[in-house]
């Protein structure tokens, strides 16, 4: 009896059931369809650049995949990473200069997704893998005209070279200071960073470019800023003697705010605020800036 009862309501259940999906496609479809006109739109949708909303970024949600997908991770640690990451919460999408390409690299575009992210990388073979797998980057290939092992020689030289005085902060074509970083897109030096990363170039071995052109093009940079505002500059890898030494030079203990295990974060006022607004700074000024 069971079973016959069964065999009889099969056709009566499966009419029910396939009406019953048409209505739900139905529903749902005009559902998605007054959604996308009024609901869906009026959140602004997927967008890939700036924009003045709360909507997820396509930079956001390939960041998403991308990490949800893969065994690797930046190789800065939660609370390295959180410094910058408040600074990046803080503020208006921004200008935000990252030396170096990595793990970390989607990360920091989508931290700033409606701003503007841009990645300095000194080994060509790396720019094209990283982009391979996230086009969306924004990345140039640079090079530097330093070694690690030419670090100490620079530090005790600068100060001869005139085109290396702070007084003159030029970098662009600044061919005669070899810690001038000559050689970027003129897009690094036309505008205004309001964050700058100095996670590379790599310096751990003789022949290695070192960080001392990155550190005193960031410490050159912000000080030209015309802006209102700080720059901030984060370095990592303080732990190591170059990094440190250079810091203390250009980027100056009274501008550093915070230190999160090999990260020190600066915050650089313009040269104009910090010589009391006239925009001239003595050599002198300059250098017991620098040295405290
Ligand atoms: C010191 S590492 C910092 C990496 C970054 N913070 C991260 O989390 O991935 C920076 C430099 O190392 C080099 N680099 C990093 N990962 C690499 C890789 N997987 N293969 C080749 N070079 C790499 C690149 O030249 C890059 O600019």
């Amino acid at each position: 009896m069971k079973n016959r009862a069964f065999y009889t309501g099969k056709p009566l259940f499966l009419g029910l059931a396939v009406a019953g999906l048409i209505g739900g496609v139905l529903v749902i479809s005009s559902f998605i369809r007054v959604a996308d006109n009024s609901f869906l739109c009026s959140l602004g949708g997927i967008k890939g650049g700036r924009g003045g909303d709360d909507s997820t970024t396509l930079i956001q949600l390939q960041a998403i995949l991308h990490y949800a997908t893969s065994n690797v991770v930046p190789q800065q640690s939660l609370g390295e990473i959180r410094v910058s990451f408040d600074v990046l919460q803080s503020l208006p999408p921004c200008n935000f200069l990252v030396f170096g390409l990595g793990h970390d690299s989607l990360m920091w575009a989508s931290l700033n997704a409606r701003g503007n992210t841009i990645f300095l990388e000194e080994d060509p073979k790396w720019v094209q893998t990283v982009l391979k797998n996230a086009p969306n980057l924004r990345a140039h290939h640079v090079q530097y005209r330093t070694q690690l092992s030419q670090a100490d020689n620079l530090l005790s030289t600068y100060r001869s070279e005139p085109d290396c005085s702070p007084s003159k902060s030029f970098i662009r074509g600044n061919i005669k200071c070899k810690l001038a970083l000559t050689g970027l897109p003129d897009e690094v030096y036309d505008k205004e960073w309001d964050l700058i990363m100095i996670d590379a170039p790599r310096g751990y071995f003789a022949e290695a470019p070192g960080r001392m052109g990155a550190i005193y093009s960031a410490a050159v940079m912000a000080r030209n800023r015309k802006k209102s505002g700080v720059t901030h500059v984060f370095l990592h890898d303080v732990d190591r003697k170059v990094e440190k030494t250079y810091a203390e030079e250009f980027l100056c203990r009274k501008n550093l705010v915070k230190g999160v295990g090999r990260l020190w974060h600066f915050e650089i006022p313009p040269a104009a605020n910090a010589s009391g607004g006239s925009g001239e700074v003595s050599n002198s000024e300059i250098l017991s800036i620098e040295l405290k």
